[in-house]
């Protein structure tokens, strides 16, 4: 058995997206272009309406896969083929773009928290020009399980221990866990040795990851191995453990377009402008 090791540690920095939300980007900014397959990682967090209430507007996406986490408030989706839903509180969505989507993800509250994260996956080439898919997920379906004592784990994606996450057929195989750590708990997670993984607090003052404080908004990119130790650190603790399955595959990005090449690049956007999504 080989632990994970911190390898790396990154906090988002503010940008703003969609019509003008304020957020926290902390994958697919300068200081950590990408993670295979993991392609981008945001925070948004605010009780401000302004920070927020612009909403994502319709935009397109094609070629890869967002995830999207609702910790609080309500966010309206809707798509150009009609798909629709609201994602509340404790809800994913996990949407397989493949071959081009037109959505819309708009605030439905005027005020009060709105909290989420958003994760991108790539898709392997094989898969980029496949048909949508939208696995939409209330947290009345979320496992939530005691791995240990002090410990509840929220299992969106793989599995932890005897509980399976009801999100499925995903290409790289994914580890999702929102793992809750009580003051004092600790914690062993198995996870794929060769699958790259991250560790991201976000709520409490800090975590022991591998061993290593890691503070609230700061995301540890971890080595190899197939043993990660978590425990709380001053306090209780919130944070994501995500891993994936590598793609080692050559990236074309633009904007909200991820392909292999450039010439699939710009085959998307004469796609796009022709209105084939
Ligand atoms: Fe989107």
């Amino acid at each position: 058995m080989s632990q994970r090791t911190i390898t790396r540690r990154v906090r988002g920095i503010d940008t703003n997206d969609g019509a003008g939300v304020k957020l926290k980007r902390i994958i697919g900014q300068p200081n950590l272009d990408m993670l295979d397959p993991f392609l981008l990682l945001d925070e948004f967090r605010s009780d401000q309406a302004g920070d927020y209430i612009a909403g994502f507007p319709e935009h397109p996406h094609r070629g890869f896969e967002t995830v999207t986490y609702m910790l609080a408030g309500h966010m309206r989706h809707g798509d150009n083929h009609g798909n629709q839903g609201d994602l509340g509180p404790g809800s994913v969505q996990w949407m397989t773009a493949g071959r081009g989507i037109l959505h819309s993800e708009m605030p439905q509250q005027e005020n009060g928290l709105m909290w989420g994260l958003q994760l991108w996956v790539n898709l392997p080439a094989a898969d980029k020009m496949n048909a949508p898919r939208y696995q939409d997920i209330g947290p009345d379906r979320i496992p939530r399980v005691q791995p240990s004592p002090g410990v509840e784990a929220r299992v969106i994606a793989g599995r932890l221990g005897e509980a399976i996450g009801p999100v499925q057929g995903v290409a790289t195989a994914p580890l999702y866990l929102d793992i809750a750590l009580g003051a004092g708990a600790r914690f062993e997670l198995d996870l794929p040795p060769e699958h790259h993984a991250f560790a991201y607090v976000f709520e409490g003052e800090s975590a022991d990851v591998a061993g290593e404080p890691v503070s609230r908004g700061e995301l540890a990119v971890l080595s190899e191995g197939d043993l990660l130790t978590l425990a709380a650190g001053t306090g209780a603790a919130r944070l994501l453990v995500v891993a994936g399955r590598p793609l080692n595959e050559s990236v074309a990005r633009y904007g909200p377009f991820v392909m292999n090449t450039p010439a699939q690049i710009q085959e998307a956007i004469a796609d796009f402008r022709a209105g084939r999504f």
